[in-house]
């Protein structure tokens, strides 16, 4: 048994962890520690929905304090709601419903009279002993910590698949009667989703508890189990049983227990009380998809001596190094921005979650990633910001996707705690596939397979495409796009959204045909170039939009919704938008033609065709006008995904000065380093990872091989290549940290002159050098035709040698601040 397994945690602990708080320049004058801009906390409030706690990069453990509040979705919050339990598995930034979050911990320092039926055992009883006070509360990459009201201290830590608690008790409990801490751990999750016959055991001699227990994903079909193995160290064992709703006995070890018929699972799980000491008591959780012997062989494996100070560090080492490959000057920028770029930075290796060796539905010796939740957010800038800052771990999660595809059939849209999730739109796996192959990821993945994965959702409709594929395929072959109420008797899903998936189809088959031309297969290749116009079959040129009050905006043709029988059905181009808080626009069976946004805002939604879409708009004075009306008029909101790309759209009709205003018109407004800073989920590191892309400024055109340049919000980057080794850097002449200067006048590539507003992916695998000269004034640079990024159609109604001219760029400027 464990009872005295001294654990010589203190002196070396102590002092890591007032060391982890020291600013790191004072430690080491002479080097930049990213690690001190990482604040874990942002997006801890106000709908971030992050995960606060302690994790390693995709680590599978993921330890943290959950609160009960109506935003738990991450586990804990900063809104006042207390604390219930301390538990080892989370998503981040998700929205749906809180996910995983199984097994809580809870401590109490005594259970009055010594009785442990006085102790608060249900998650909804143990509330009322979870208050704290925010200014206890400390997150830094790898650990997490948090001083209860009831003097309670709690610090964690985690391996991969196991997490390190550290519990420090008062001396004194309840009533004053010496401590005696009794801890817990409970059956339930966050979400209350626990089903029937969950099972827990405590070993009266070690103490140890391990069970198992079948939960519901957050947001998607199906159902999963998960075990875990809980061991202890620090203090001697006094008893331990088990509980079911609020009663608890010390004799009774076993328990199997029903989820009952009222809707929330019945309270249960087993306990543990110790001899109080001085020394904190040590809990190391670990889980398993596999059984419970794994989880408990994760423990013994990753935590064999509970050695907590070990165990930060390692996490600290993985994620300083995680952060290495991206060096920004900190020289006169306010460290706002900094915390701002390198907390995002970290957000976007939270999740996705690497759980290879724990996939339990199909034997593969690939890898096996779960958490894509939901692709439809992360195919746009997160996982192109990992394929530039972490090669390896994409690469990885591509192979995933694949090896998904060979046992379920079909790619996922959406995955979560190893079942399908809901697809949003189109199959943009079919983006990220394309993404990384034109990026040149190699390493192991199979892309014939790849290829076939794409063209399948192409192809082949699924007899459920909730969660995979696509719906509609004969209507979108036969008549070119998604109609209303469509018939449909070969798949079956929620028959909306037909405007946001017929442009998300267009855009998935424009990657298929990048991926076919690339491979050689040029049937394909002029296939999917044809589809990818679909788009333009639900454009209506005369739709005019008008505000809810009747007053005009001034805009003609726009997305609408079409019948089968190819007439045009309405929606009203500002319904779904930010502004429109009556409409309901998410999966809904009653929801709308759009899916969680705008015709407004969808109507932007053409990645590979600008030109076209410029032309379609009146040119590009007129697509201007419309872009920049999306954000003045806030009809678009940052906090949404669909959302990231418009900021730097000018760029095709000419103007990228203007994606350089409105980037910074959002950053920092939208985006504080702050708990409740983000504007929306962080859903995974979506939002994270628009901010380290528009602070570095090269935007991805995601599934082109398209970077779109803006001036850093630094003087200077430096990117190097995890695989090549080789640095990319950004430079500016004339920077300006107070953002005026936001205008680039002239730029160098490797030293010669260069005057295209993109660069590709080489720019990172080779190292280049980008020289940025700023000014305050807009300038001609990137305005020629020539200078404009890759599209479908030929660029049109540019005046000649450009988008732009003097006089056009002073007017359009000075309307752009404000004039009229
Ligand atoms: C739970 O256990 C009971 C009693 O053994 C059994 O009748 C029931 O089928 C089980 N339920 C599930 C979902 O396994
Ligand atoms: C409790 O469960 C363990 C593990 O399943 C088993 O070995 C043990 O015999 C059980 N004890 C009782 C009292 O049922
Ligand atoms: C980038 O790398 C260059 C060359 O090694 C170096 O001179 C410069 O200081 C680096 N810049 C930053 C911001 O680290
Ligand atoms: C994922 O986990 C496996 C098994 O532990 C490991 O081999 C692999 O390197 C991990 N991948 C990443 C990107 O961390
Ligand atoms: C109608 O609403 C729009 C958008 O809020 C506003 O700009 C416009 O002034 C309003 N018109 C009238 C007549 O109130
Ligand atoms: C086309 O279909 C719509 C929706 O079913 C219907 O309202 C409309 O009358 C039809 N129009 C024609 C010309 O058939
Ligand atoms: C469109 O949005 C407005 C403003 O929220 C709302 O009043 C109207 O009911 C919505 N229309 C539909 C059809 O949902
Ligand atoms: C920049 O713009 C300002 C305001 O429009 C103008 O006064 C100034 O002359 C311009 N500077 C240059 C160098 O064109
Ligand atoms: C500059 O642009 C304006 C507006 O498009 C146009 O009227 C004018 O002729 C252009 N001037 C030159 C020199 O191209």
């Amino acid at each position: 048994m464990v009872r005295h397994a001294a654990v010589s945690c203190c002196p070396r602990w102590l002092a890591l962890v007032v060391a982890l708080f020291v600013p790191v320049e004072v430690l080491a004058r002479d080097t930049f520690d990213p690690l001190a801009y990482i604040d874990p906390l942002i997006g801890a409030t106000n709908g971030g929905n992050v995960f606060a706690g302690a994790s390693m990069p995709y680590g599978m453990a993921k330890a943290v304090a959950d609160t009960n509040s109506g935003s738990r979705q991450g586990g804990f919050t900063l809104d006042g709601s207390p604390v219930t339990g301390f538990s080892s598995m989370h998503d981040s930034g998700t929205g749906g419903s809180p996910s995983l979050g199984n097994f809580a911990l809870f401590a109490y320092t005594n259970c009055p009279g010594g009785d442990v039926n006085r102790c608060a055992f249900p998650k909804k009883t143990r509330a009322a002993f979870g208050r704290f006070s925010e200014s206890t509360v400390s997150a830094k990459p790898g650990t997490f910590g948090i001083t209860l009201d009831s003097g309670i201290r709690a610090e964690m830590t985690t391996t991969h698949h196991a997490s390190l608690f550290s519990f420090t008790f008062p001396n004194e409990g309840v009533d004053r009667e010496p401590a005696q801490p009794l801890i817990l751990q409970d059956l339930t999750d966050l979400a209350d989703s626990r089903q029937d016959n969950a099972t827990v055991t405590v070993d009266p001699e070690t103490g140890r508890i391990t069970g198992s227990a079948r939960f519901l994903p957050s947001f998607g079909t199906g159902t999963y189990v998960l075990h875990f193995c809980t061991d202890f160290s620090g203090a001697e064992i006094v008893d331990s049983g088990i509980f079911v709703n609020s009663r608890a006995s010390t004799g009774v070890h076993n328990l199997t227990i029903s989820r009952s018929i009222n809707g929330y699972p019945l309270p249960g799980g087993a306990f543990v009380r110790f001899n109080s000491g001085a020394e904190p008591i040590l809990v190391r959780t670990a889980t398993s998809f596999i059984s419970p012997e794994r989880a408990c062989e994760h423990g013994e494996k990753e935590i064999p001596d509970f050695d907590f100070s070990a165990v930060s560090e390692a996490a600290t080492d993985a994620w300083r190094e995680k952060m290495s490959p991206i060096r920004v000057s900190a020289a006169g920028v306010d460290g706002s921005m900094l915390t701002n770029f390198y907390s995002g930075i970290y957000r976007t290796m939270i999740n996705p979650q690497n759980y290879t060796g724990e996939n339990p539905l199909w034997f593969s010796s690939e890898p096996y990633f779960d958490s894509f939740y939901c692709i439809w957010d992360l195919f746009r800038s997160q996982l192109p910001l990992l394929t530039i800052t972490d090669p390896l771990a994409v690469t990885d999660m591509v192979r995933s996707l694949i090896d998904t595809y060979r046992h379920l059939g079909w790619l996922p849209d959406c995955r979560m705690s190893l079942n399908k999730g809901y697809t949003q739109g189109g199959s943009n796996a079919d983006v990220v596939l394309a993404d990384a192959y034109l990026k040149g990821l190699k390493g192991g993945i199979n892309w014939d397979d790849g290829y076939a994965a794409v063209v399948k959702d192409a192809e082949v409709e699924p007899y459920d495409w909730c969660c995979e594929g696509r719906g509609g395929l004969d209507s979108w072959k036969s008549l070119g796009y998604i109609p209303v109420q469509d018939f449909d008797y070969k798949g079956f899903g929620t028959m909306t959204r037909s405007i946001s998936r017929t442009l998300e189809y267009a855009y998935n088959d424009f990657c298929i045909s990048t991926m076919a031309a690339s491979l050689g297969k040029t049937g394909d290749k002029e296939k999917y170039l044809e589809s990818s116009g679909n788009w333009q079959n639900i454009f209506k040129p005369d739709q005019p939009s008008r505000w809810w009050n009747g007053t005009d905006t001034g805009f003609k043709g726009f997305f609408q919704p079409r019948h089968l029988n190819k007439t045009w059905d309405y929606q009203d181009p500002l319904n779904c938008s930010n502004l429109d808080s009556a409409s309901v626009c998410s999966l809904q069976n009653t929801g709308r033609e759009t899916f969680e946004s705008s015709i407004w805002e969808y109507g932007f939604f053409v990645p590979h065709d600008q030109a076209t879409l410029i032309a379609r708009y009146g040119g590009p004075a007129a697509f201007t006008s419309r872009l920049s009306y999306l954000h003045d008029a806030s009809i678009t909101y940052i906090g949404n995904e669909p959302a990231f790309l418009t900021v730097f759209q000018y760029h095709y009709a000419g103007r990228p000065a203007l994606s350089a205003l409105r980037a910074h018109a959002y950053i920092p407004s939208s985006f504080s380093p702050t708990p409740g800073g983000l504007p929306g989920n962080d859903d995974s590191g979506a939002m994270g990872s628009f901010l380290a892309f528009a602070m570095i400024g090269l935007f991805p055109n995601p599934g082109q091989n398209v970077y779109l340049i803006t001036p850093p919000f630094f003087d200077a980057v430096n990117i190097t290549h995890p695989l090549t080794h080789k640095t990319a850097r950004i430079r500016t002449v004339g920077f300006d940290a107070a953002y005026k200067s936001i205008y680039i006048q002239r730029a160098t590539l490797d030293g010669k002159d260069y005057t295209r507003n993109w660069l590709d992916h080489s720019f990172f695998t080779e190292g280049r050098e980008l020289v940025l000269t700023l000014g305050r004034n807009e300038s001609v640079w990137g305005t020629r035709v020539q200078d404009l990024p890759p599209s479908v159609g030929e660029y049109q109604g540019f005046d000649e040698g450009g988008g732009v001219n003097g006089s056009f760029v002073r007017r359009a400027l000075w309307r752009e601040r404000g004039g009229v």
